[in-house]
C-alpha cells in the first residue's frame, strides 16, 4: 500500500494536547440561527392532518387570527409548498416578502399576524413547486432562521396533508414543539388517516394539543335544521379513543367557503358568527394548555 494512501492510519503521528485540538463544531451555523430565532418564541404548534382538503389552512390562519385578537403576538408558517393557501385565507396574497440587515421581513396580516409562505415569492399564479424532500427540508430552515420572527407568544405552522417530509422536517427543526392540533373532518376516511397523525406525533414525542372537528355539520339557512353531511360527531369519537382533548367542532358553512375563495379573512370579516366565537374558545383553551 502506498504511503500516501489517504486511509492510511499513522500511529506514529504525533497528536497536539487534547484541549489544543481545533473543537469541531456540534451545530451548524444555520441551525444555531434556528434556534436563536425560535428562542424568541414561547409556543411552536403545528396544525396536520391526515388529509388533504379537511380545513387545516383555514383552521391554521383563523386560529392565528384568534389567538392575536386575544391580545398575543402570533407569526403562521406556511410550510405547505405545494398548496400555499395562507395569504390568501388571510386577504394578503400578492405582497412580497423583503429583507433588511436583521433577516427576511415577514408579511403584516390581520390583526398584526406575522405571515411567511412560499406562495410571496411565486412569479405567477400556475408556478408549480417542483421540490424533493430534502429541498423542502431547507426551505423550512429558512423560513424558521432567516425571517426575523422577533418576540412572538404563538407561532403556527400550517402543514401540508399526512406524515411525509414536512411533517418530519418540523418534528426535527422546530426546537422546542409545542405540540401539534389535528384537524379532522366527521368521515370514517378521515379519521382513519387521523388516527395516523396521532401515532405518528406519539413517535416523534410530540404532544397533541387537541383535535378539531371541521364540517362538522350544516345549518339549513330556510329552516335551521342540522344536516350531519359527513357523519356525527365522528371527529369527537375518534379524539375520545385516541384520549386527545376535542378544541372545537367548526360547522360547514358556504360563508367560509366563499371568504376563503375570496382572500377576506373570515375570523375578521364573520367577527360575530358561531365559528368565529368556536375559533375563540379553541385559542382560549389552547392558551389555558400552552400555559399549564
Ligand atoms: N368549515 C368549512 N365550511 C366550508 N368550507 C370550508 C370549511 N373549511 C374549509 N373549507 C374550504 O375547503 C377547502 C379546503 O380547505 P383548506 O383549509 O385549504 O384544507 P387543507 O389545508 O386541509 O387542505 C377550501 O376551499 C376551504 O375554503
Ligand atoms: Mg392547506
Amino acid at each position: 500500500m502506498s504511503s500516501n494512501n489517504p486511509f492510511r492510519i499513522d500511529n506514529n503521528v504525533k497528536r497536539p494536547p487534547r484541549d489544543l485540538r481545533k473543537v469541531a463544531p456540534q451545530v451548524p451555523a444555520v441551525d444555531l440561527q434556528i434556534q436563536q430565532r425560535m428562542s424568541k418564541v414561547k409556543f411552536k404548534i403545528a396544525v396536520m392532518s391526515g388529509k388533504g382538503g379537511v380545513g387545516k389552512s383555514f383552521v391554521s390562519s383563523n386560529l392565528a387570527m384568534a389567538l392575536a385578537a386575544q391580545g398575543k403576538s402570533v407569526g403562521i408558517v406556511d410550510v405547505d409548498f405545494h398548496g400555499p393557501s395562507v395569504p390568501k385565507m388571510l386577504g394578503v396574497r400578492g405582497q412580497a416578502l423583503v429583507a433588511d440587515d436583521k433577516g427576511i421581513v415577514a408579511v403584516e396580516g390581520p390583526f398584526g399576524v406575522k405571515v411567511v409562505s412560499i406562495d410571496f415569492l411565486l412569479p405567477k399564479d400556475d408556478t408549480p413547486v417542483v421540490w424533493r424532500g430534502a429541498i423542502k427540508h431547507t426551505a423550512i430552515k429558512q423560513f424558521l432562521g432567516d425571517v426575523n420572527w422577533g418576540e412572538l407568544e404563538y407561532l403556527i405552522v400550517d402543514m401540508p396533508p399526512g406524515t411525509g417530509d414536512e411533517a418530519l422536517s418540523v418534528a426535527q427543526l422546530v426546537p422546542n414543539l409545542t405540540g401539534f392540533v389535528v384537524v379532522t373532518i366527521p368521515s370514517e376516511v378521515s379519521t382513519l388517516a387521523v388516527r395516523r397523525s396521532i401515532t405518528f406525533a406519539r413517535t416523534v414525542n410530540v404532544k397533541i394539543l387537541g383535535v378539531v372537528e371541521n364540517m362538522s355539520y350544516f345549518v339549513c339557512p330556510s329552516d335551521g335544521s342540522i344536516h350531519y353531511i359527513f357523519g356525527e360527531n365522528k371527529g369527537k369519537r375518534m379524539a375520545e379513543e385516541m384520549g386527545v382533548p376535542l378544541l372545537g367542532q367548526i360547522p360547514i358553512d358556504p360563508e367560509i367557503a366563499s371568504a376563503n375563495d375570496q382572500g377576506e379573512p373570515f375570523f375578521m370579516r364573520y367577527a360575530g358568527s358561531q365559528t368565529a366565537k368556536v375559533f375563540l374558545s379553541i385559542a382560549e383553551a389552547l392558551i389555558k394548555s400552552t400555559a399549564g
